[in-house]
């Protein structure tokens, strides 16, 4: 199958395809998308075969207002009704107890159905002219880092997928927060775009998944892709810790010491790069750069393009600054964690 490159004025091909049972990859403000029509099994089918996704992980309807959430939740809680006025549309999913209506290939077989409707145009055009909410993963191949731009959804899932929609990088470049308002108190699965502190100031306490606790025995995560190992480049993802200085004095230890496979690279805050230059040695190591401070919107913007760069410059080890654990830094960290993680947790 070749893959075609669609663009903004394609846009009814586009919808098009998918209401054709198609699917098509889209940008959106997190990370691209790999869009089927939610309401045909047999697309939504494809999604998982063209992935290689696990069958147990659930897939989030994507929607362009509200009177299409209708129909597929049970019940909009007040909660979940003051998270939806303050930020959607937006990097925020909602995971809500499910009405008949949603497919079972869409759910993965429970009982609630995530639900985001993003703020990217070009989505939310897609979705409007396809006319049916649109299920859709983030578009890389199971396992790989996420896409922030057309070219790595290609790289992954070309020849797989009919098309590809183009919309330049991502802004955001982490995937959607993820909280669950089927009960209460709202509960946090995934850390993303929208932070745990703008949350809280709309809905006071959000509880955390016991599995951002870090906790080992913690049963069955309630996000079921959070078990698998994810976001990994090829290259050994080695996060640093501690001080941004004892993470500058650490590195340059174990780059003069044997044993790190090499190229090695860096991807760090420029503060972090500026510190160490001219003290890496002299076998130029792979650098990348993340924003500079947790408060910065675009921390994680650059982080999967750079993992994936840092493949293509044959890099075997990459070492990553880690950041403090709040606002943006909460969903970065929790990313690179993975990322590090060395077997795939099931
Ligand atoms: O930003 C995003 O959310 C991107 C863009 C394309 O919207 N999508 C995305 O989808 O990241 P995906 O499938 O790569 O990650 C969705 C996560 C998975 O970990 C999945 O297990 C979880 O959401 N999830 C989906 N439905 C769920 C549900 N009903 N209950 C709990 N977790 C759910
Ligand atoms: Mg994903």
């Amino acid at each position: 199958m070749n893959t075609r490159r669609l663009h903004e004025g394609q846009l009814d091909e586009a919808a098009g395809l998918l209401r054709a049972g198609a699917l098509v990859a889209f940008p959106t403000e997190t990370v691209y998308g790999l869009g089927a029509d939610g309401t045909n099994p047999e697309a939504v089918r494809r999604i998982f075969e063209a992935k290689g996704r696990p069958a147990d992980n659930p897939l989030i309807l994507h929607i362009c207002d509200e009177a299409m959430l209708q129909g597929l939740v049970a019940e909009v809680s007040d909660t979940a009704r003051r998270l939806m006025d303050a930020f959607w549309p937006g990097p925020l999913t909602l995971v809500f107890t499910k009405s008949a209506a949603v497919l079972d290939e869409v759910s993965a077989g429970l009982d609630t159905v995530g639900v985001r409707m993003p703020a990217h145009s070009l989505a939310r055009q897609l979705i409007r002219r396809t006319g049916r909410p649109v299920a859709a993963p983030s578009a890389n191949r199971s396992g790989r880092p996420s896409p922030t731009r057309a070219e790595h959804v290609l790289a992954d899932l070309g020849g797989r997928i009919e098309a590809v929609l183009e919309g330049g990088p991502a802004q955001v470049g982490l995937e959607s927060t993820i909280v669950d308002v089927s009960s209460e108190p709202p509960c946090l699965l995934r850390p993303g775009g929208v932070t745990l502190e703008e949350m809280g100031r709309v809905v006071g306490a959000v509880e955390l998944d016991s599995h951002l606790l870090g906790a080992d025995d913690a049963g069955a995560p309630r996000a079921p892709g959070m078990k698998y190992r994810h976001y990994a480049p090829d290259a050994e993802v080695i996060l640093l810790a501690g001080s941004r200085k004892a993470q500058g004095d650490a590195l340059k230890q174990t780059l003069a010491s044997a044993g790190v496979a090499r190229p090695a690279g860096l991807i760090a805050s420029p503060a972090l790069l500026e510190a160490l230059e001219g003290e890496l040695g002299e076998d130029g190591l792979f650098c990348r750069t993340l924003g500079e401070d947790i408060d910065d919107a675009g921390l994680g913007r650059h982080l999967y393009a750079a993992l994936r760069e840092a493949d293509q410059a044959g890099v075997r080890t990459v070492f990553v600054e880690s950041f403090p654990e709040r606002g943006m830094g909460r969903a970065l960290m929790n990313r690179l964690k993975k990322a590090a993680a060395k077997e795939e947790k099931r």
